[in-house]
């Protein structure tokens, strides 16, 4: 079993794996307040949260598959060459992986300490109950030699969680999933992750760098990555007893050169009232208005390194594929104040 120190409570499956904060209500990690509010502000938007639900996690382990979808299968190759020398370089570490999925990729990692170090230990935080059920399940069919926790929660409560981990540990943010992050939201996560960690522990961040548009918008333009976008507004009619109609809205995705990001909307094809009945919300929307359901930030990886270096995660190695496409860099933290300390 993964070590944590006593006072967390954690539910011991059938299958030899242990699930924390599975008995936390949804409610506190869906704030039905916060949303009512970002669709109340111009422009208009929904947190990414709300891309994975069940129905919505299994659309974008499809939309990873894609030919299009070229960040998956790059990341995955970055990570096939590379991951027994991250291995060499972290040592034996406790492995935390923050929005891990179905942590498809994270096996290559798995492969690399397992064969490095043996037993490893690692925790899985994802928002999605299932989706780390079925990781546990998958990992563990093919080892026994990896000790799995998963932690039901936000990026903000999982790493909460993380002090309570025992021993030297590699934070894991795969699938670009920082870049889903606005500002605020990227800061908030950063300042987290360092309270999480102690100083010598690594952070290892998979990011898409800043390419032409037309490579980007074939990406976020298929029509899996059309569905996954809808199905956020399914995800609201379950979650808040809402009424939106998923045919009368029109999938758009651009890139936003001068932001460094693509974005993802959803588009009203005609004037209509939206009710959310169980947050009492009623929202009015014109032909033609846009709700902004997820940003992709592109990234130069010079720049990024140095936003990272402002929270005191220095570089110590990065990776990316042949085409430059994509980068894998990892980062430790440093024991220094920084200058947002000062
Ligand atoms: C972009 S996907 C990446 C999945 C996987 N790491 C990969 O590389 O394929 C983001 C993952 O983070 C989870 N997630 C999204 N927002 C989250 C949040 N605020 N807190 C915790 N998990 C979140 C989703 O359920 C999803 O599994």
């Amino acid at each position: 079993m993964a070590r944590h120190r006593p006072g967390t409570t954690a539910v011991v499956t059938r299958n030899k794996y242990e699930i924390l904060g599975a008995d936390v209500p949804e409610e506190t990690l869906f704030k039905g307040d916060l949303l009512v509010a970002s669709l109340s502000e111009s422009p208009r938007s929904v947190n990414s949260i709300y891309y994975y639900d069940d129905a919505g996690s299994r659309l974008f382990e499809r939309l990873c598959h894609e030919e299009t979808y070229y960040l998956f299968r790059t990341e995955k190759d970055i990570l096939s060459q590379h991951a027994s020398s991250i291995a060499d370089i972290t040592g034996p570490i406790f492995i935390v992986e923050l929005g891990s999925g179905n942590a498809e990729k994270t096996t290559l990692l798995f492969d690399a300490y397992l064969k490095e170090h043996g037993r490893t230990s690692y925790a899985a935080i994802d928002i999605n109950r299932s989706i780390l059920e079925r990781a546990a399940e998958n990992i563990l069919s093919v080892t026994t030699d990896l000790d799995f926790l998963g932690i039901v929660g936000t990026y903000q409560t999982g790493l909460a969680q993380v002090a309570n981990l025992i021993g030297p540990k590699l934070l894991v943010c795969l699938g670009s999933t920082m870049g889903n992050m606005h500002d605020d939201e990227l800061h908030d996560l950063l300042l987290s992750a360092r309270s999480a960690l102690s100083s010598g522990d690594y952070l290892l961040v998979g990011m898409d760098l800043d390419k032409e548009t037309k490579i980007l918008e074939a990406a976020y333009n298929n029509q899996t990555a059309i569905l996954t976008n809808l199905c956020v507004l399914q995800h609201l009619n379950w979650r808040f007893g809402g009424d939106f109609d998923l045919f009368q809205f029109r999938h758009v995705a651009f890139h936003n050169k001068s932001l460094y990001r693509m974005e993802s909307h959803l588009e009203a094809t005609q004037e209509q009232m939206i009710n959310l009945k169980n947050l009492n919300f009623s929202l009015h929307l014109e032909k033609g208005e846009m709700i902004r359901t997820e940003i992709m930030r592109k990234v130069e990886l010079y720049v990024f390194h140095k936003l990272l270096g402002l929270y005191n995660f220095r570089p110590v190695q990065h990776w990316t594929d042949s085409c430059q496409q994509y980068a894998v860099s990892l980062f430790q933290l440093g024991a220094e104040p920084t200058e947002l300390e000062s």
